[in-house]
């Protein structure tokens, strides 16, 4: 049986209280899932009591089932997080807010139709509907974005009417009728009666950083900077704790508003172009919008709320770009090394091929960039660190930036500025910090953006 509890991180403290009581607890929860090669059973609720019984040398351990058949996670997921909160609220407050939060956003993001009201999150999560409203408001907002609204938004981001027209199946007068009509001037006078962005965008059926874009529209990116509340960084670190949730889709690996900004202020001047290969929940884009910078996103991922992102799959036998417009910046934020995600994602290929990959991406990218093209690569040094003292790592694995500074000088690129972007070390529990003093296990929170130059 594998953990899935779908919320919480295990904490130790409550599995030692598990396991110091001897195994009288009820029987976890669990499901099975459908579609996997080898048939798991994943536990919905009660990660604490399987670690206490898993701790305590067991091998096979009792389960009761939400569902005696198995079933596909994608189809139920809404089921299954609203009956692990239901088994949560029962035994005691586990919960924290934050995973509360989690839940609500994760729920209102699959659920596209909006079928779950707030009233009704709330009843499940144990709290009142206005907190829920400030958790995923501006999920609704993006949900029930209007067609004129995106048809807008794609236009600053700079597509053409032909390519809007054929995304939202309309004629090319029609959207230059569309475009040409847009008016939000009573934006400036709902902001003066003191209403909130996330009201004005209820009101007008538009996204967060749409109606932001219509707000800040031709005033300096330093105006923009302190308008969103942002400190501009002056030097080359730029640690931000928190993503700002009003821009981007919630996505694995997605990154703070802040760092994309920062990119575009000291790399890019208004009106050019970013490509974004891999643009996952789409927080490029959105700060591009914002910033009004052009912007063209790729990714696996397509989706319909995010017409902006078109399907691409970049693989190691690329030939083809798939855009004629020469960007001024590429903003490349690809998935880790770290061997877990399944194929097609990179990060599941060898150390040789996801080196291989990036040699033919930088290649292709030189092909098809300008003279004054500047890449911006987002990455991390990936140890094998996990359980192994600093002076036992196995070496031969490991991934550094410096692998990726060689990289692109061999692909004729030049690394002009190293800006240290950490991740959060805060994630980690008292006790796993504990144990890697213990065990002299050094850890990695590094992250690196390294821009570079084309050399012609
Ligand atoms: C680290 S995420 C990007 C996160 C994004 N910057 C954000 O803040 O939301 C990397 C993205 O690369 C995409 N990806 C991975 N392998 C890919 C491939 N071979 N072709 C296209 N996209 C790929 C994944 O779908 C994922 O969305």
């Amino acid at each position: 049986m594998k953990s899935m509890d779908l919320f919480v991180a295990p904490d130790e403290e409550m599995i030692e209280i598990y396991r110091l009581s001897g195994h009288r607890y009820p029987a976890p929860l669990a499901y099975k899932k459908e579609n996997e090669k080898i048939e798991a059973t994943l536990i919905l609720d009660g990660i604490h009591r399987w670690s206490a019984y898993k701790e305590c040398g067991f091998k096979k351990i009792e389960a009761k089932h939400w569902k005696m058949e198995p079933v596909d996670y994608e189809t139920n997921k809404i089921a299954l997080l609203l009956e692990g909160a239901r088994c949560n609220l029962k035994h005691g407050d586990r919960l924290s807010p934050r995973d509360k939060k989690q839940i609500a956003r994760d729920i209102a993001t699959s659920d596209t139709e909006c079928i779950y009201t707030e009233e009704a999150l709330a009843e499940k999560l144990g709290v009142i509907r206005q907190t829920v409203n400030t958790w995923i408001s501006d999920i609704r907002a993006r949900q029930k974005a209007g067609r004129d609204i995106i048809i807008i938004r794609l236009n600053r981001l700079g597509w053409t009417q032909d390519q809007i027209g054929e995304v939202v199946g309309l004629s090319r007068n029609r959207i230059s009728e569309i475009v040409g009509n847009a008016n939000f001037s009573e934006i400036d006078t709902l902001l003066s009666q003191g209403r909130e962005m996330d009201y004005i965008a209820r009101h007008y059926h538009m996204d967060i950083p749409f109606a932001l874009f219509l707000h800040l529209e031709g005033r300096t990116d330093q105006e923009k900077f302190k308008e969103l509340g942002w400190g501009l960084r002056t030097w080359d670190q730029w640690n931000f704790n928190e993503c700002d949730e009003r821009f981007g889709d919630d996505w694995p690996g997605r990154i703070p508003a802040q760092l994309v900004a920062h990119t575009l202020f000291y790399f890019t001047n208004p009106g050019d172009l970013v490509l974004d290969p891999m643009a996952g929940g789409g927080v490029v884009s959105d700060v591009c919008l914002v910033f009004e910078r052009r912007c063209e996103s790729f990714d696996l991922a397509a989706r319909d709320n995010r017409l902006e992102i078109k399907y691409h799959y970049w693989n190691l036998k690329d030939k083809d770009w798939p855009t004629t417009k020469k960007p001024d910046l590429i903003f490349f934020d690809p998935p880790y090394y770290s061997k877990k995600p399944p194929p097609p994602c990179i990060s599941s290929y060898s150390k040789e091929e996801y080196e291989k990959f990036f040699k033919g991406f930088f290649l292709l990218a030189h092909k098809n960039a300008k003279e004054t093209t500047r890449i911006a690569f987002l990455n991390a040094d990936w140890r094998d660190f996990q359980s192994t003292p600093a002076l036992k790592e196995p070496q031969n694995n490991s991934i550094t930036i410096f692998d990726y500074h060689r990289i692109l000088s061999e692909t004729g690129w030049k690394v002009t500025h190293r800006i240290e972007c950490p991740l959060s070390s805060e994630r980690m529990t008292g006790n796993e910090v504990q144990k890697m003093q213990d065990k002299r296990i050094l850890g990695t929170v590094g992250r690196s953006l390294l821009i570079a130059r084309r050399v012609v």
